[in-house]
Order: C-alpha cells, then structure tokens, then sequence
C-alpha cells in the first residue's frame, strides 16, 4: 500500500508518502520563526501559512519518494484534536486529492499517532509492531500531556491527562519568562546542559497525588514569582542555566515518576513516550535509567519524529487500513476536540 499523509493540526504543514510500513519522505514546514515573536501560535497566521505551504510540501513529498499521485492507494489527513482552521485547510485539501484520484480518504487522531509513533525506528525509518507489548505511554509536547494504558494494538484508555498547562508549554512558558526565542523547550534544554539541577528548588506538582493527572500551571507561577524576588538572576548566564536545570528537573522528575508508577501499577512491562518533550535530552535519559532500574522495555519515539510531522499519520493510517480494516470516509469533517478515547469509533 501506497499512501499520501497530510498533517496540519497545528503550526507544522507536513506532507509523507509511506509504502508498506515505510516512510519515502517526511517533509516538514515549520512555522516557528513566524510565532516566535508573539511567544506562541496564532490561530490566523497559522492557517493563511498552511495554505500557503500545503501545495509545495505536498509535491514536494512526492517528488522526494519518487512515487506520482497516480501511484497512490489513499490518501490520509489529521482530522483532531487541534486548532479548527489548520485542520480545515489539511483535511479538505486531503480529501480533494482523494477525490480527483478516485482514492479513499482516512482521518486520523493526531494524538494516536503520537502515541504509535515509538513502534517506528530504523535507517530507512518503518513500523515495528512486531515487537509491541502493553505499555504505559507518555504522549507530552506544547498542546498535551497524556498517560495512556495501551492494551493492545488500537486498544488504548486515558489514565491521565494535565488540568491545566501541558509540559512543554510549561518549558515554553519558562523560557519566555527568561528571554528565550520560542519554542522554548529546545533552548531550556540546551542551556539546563550546563546548569545545576539542584541549584533551585521547584514544586513537583501532583507528584505524590495518587491519581495519574498531571498539573504544571503552579510551577510555571513558581518560578514567575521566583523571577520577581531574584530579577538580578537573568544577568548571568550561569544562573539562567541553573534555573533552565532546575526547572526541566522539576518537569521530568514529575513526567517520569508518573510514568512509571502507572506501568508497575498495571503491571505492564513496556514504557512508551512521544510528543516534541520527547525530544528532552534528560527526560530521554531519566526514562531509561528508571525503566533499566525496573527491568521494563522502553521505547522512545525518534527525536525526528517526535514532533509534528505526517509521517506518524501515515503509518497509523495504513496499519488502519491494512491491520484494522478501519472504514474510509470521505465526507468526515474535522474533530477539534476529539477525545483519544474514542478515535477508532468511526464518526463522533
Ligand atoms: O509535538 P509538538 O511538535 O507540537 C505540539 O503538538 O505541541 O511539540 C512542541 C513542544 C514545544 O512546547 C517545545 O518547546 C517542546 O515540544 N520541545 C521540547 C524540546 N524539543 C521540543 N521541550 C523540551 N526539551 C526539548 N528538547
Ligand atoms: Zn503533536
């Protein structure tokens, strides 16, 4: 099979072409440089940029697989969760190419294919379901902090998710605060590199909660209030370094504690993780060392799959189409608030 993935959920135009559990291509345009100065995405300006984009991501997709559109055997776009318009703009682009072709149209659940997206790996990267296990997953980026028990292939419940920011927009947040270029995760974790974890001392929200729901709005007002007392602190740029440290130690300490205690909890043996604060050098690093420390498998999403991009549509897509025998639609409309519970009822 032979399929077209668009993925415009957000600030990401995205275009992929997959082929039996492989990805040709991957091509990513990045609206980021156009968002950094308001400190996040804007709605409008984000829409006006996939239209835009779409076209010349979308041949340029192809033209990269070498694979022409009268080759394709789908062609897939993200219907929900995210921002209405920019989901509009891929969803009925998708469905019109679908169209024009005589081919079927898939709408796919942007967060489960973060959540499958650990099974892809390898040099070309494909899908890897041959070895899949339960596993607790840990989907975390800027829009979403989820804990996910996936029983089986499709099969998964929500355990947890954040009442109010998500973890990266917590990094994001936290780096505006101290001047960093947005996104702010990536620059917190370069800096936090040279800095001392242990140099401030940061709530870990809801750690000792039992239940599996996170919370990262307090902490961000943390360290607000912590700026205020102590504003000489951004002068030196060792100390912006503790306090990126400090801040990440906070976050990851939370994100992996949570992560484990749900997997020894339900006695799976498989750890997942996925979303851009995968992307983390020490979330990566904390959550292999806590799942060696418990002898449980883990398997983290590839960096350049962690964010968004179509490829982790496309995937999930086929092994719908192929392994699921999940149905087409070609009049679905996009779900803005689709909840990952119910991404495999067909409408909602
Ligand atoms: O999955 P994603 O591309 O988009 C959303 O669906 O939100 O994730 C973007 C988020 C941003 O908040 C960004 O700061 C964060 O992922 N991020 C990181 C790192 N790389 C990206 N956060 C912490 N450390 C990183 N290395
Ligand atoms: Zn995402």
């Amino acid at each position: 099979m032979t399929l077209l993935a668009i993925e415009t959920s957000c600030d990401e135009t995205s275009a992929a072409v997959i082929r039996n559990g492989e990805i040709l291509s991957n091509v990513v345009s990045s609206q980021t440089r156009l968002h950094e100065e308001y400190g996040g995405v804007v709605p409008e300006l984000a829409t006006r940029e996939h239209l835009r984009n779409f076209l010349p991501v979308a041949r340029d997709a192809l033209n990269a697989s070498k694979v022409t559109a009268s080759e394709l055997d789908a062609v897939v776009a993200t219907r929900g969760p995210g921002l209405p318009n920019a989901l509009m703009v891929g969803l009925k682009a998708a469905q019109g190419l679908a169209f024009a072709l005589r081919k079927p149209f898939l709408g796919i659940h942007h967060h489960e294919a973060h959540l499958y997206s650990p099974w892809i790996s390898g040099q070309p990267p494909f899908a890897d379901f041959s070895a899949f296990q339960p596993n607790v997953s840990l989907i975390v980026s800027g829009g979403h902090t989820l804990l996910v028990h996936v029983e089986a292939e499709l099969k998964h419940r929500v355990l947890g998710s954040t009442l109010d920011d998500a973890a990266g927009e917590c990094f994001d947040k936290v780096a505006k605060m101290i001047g960093l270029p947005y996104p702010g995760g990536p620059e917190m974790d370069r800096l936090g590199a040279k800095g001392n974890p242990a140099a401030y001392d940061f709530p870990r929200p809801l750690l000792r909660d039992p239940g599996d729901d996170f919370s990262f709005a307090g902490l961000k007002t943390s360290v607000r209030y912590f700026l205020q007392k102590n504003p000489a602190l951004l002068e030196n740029a060792q100390k912006i370094s503790d306090l990126c440290a400090s801040t990440q130690a906070a976050i990851v300490e939370v994100l992996v504690a949570k992560t484990i205690r749900a997997a020894a909890h339900l006695g799976v043996r498989c750890v997942t993780a996925s979303g851009g604060v995968t992307c983390n050098s020490v979330l990566r690093r904390d959550l292999a060392a806590a799942c060696h420390a418990k002898n449980f498998t883990l398997r983290l999403a590839e960096k350049n799959l962690c964010t968004d991009n179509a490829a982790i549509i496309g995937i999930l897509a086929e092994r719908k189409l192929l392994h699921h025998k999940t149905p087409t639609d070609l009049d679905a409309e996009i779900s803005p608030n689709w909840p990952l519970e119910s991404s495999n009822q067909v409408s909602v």
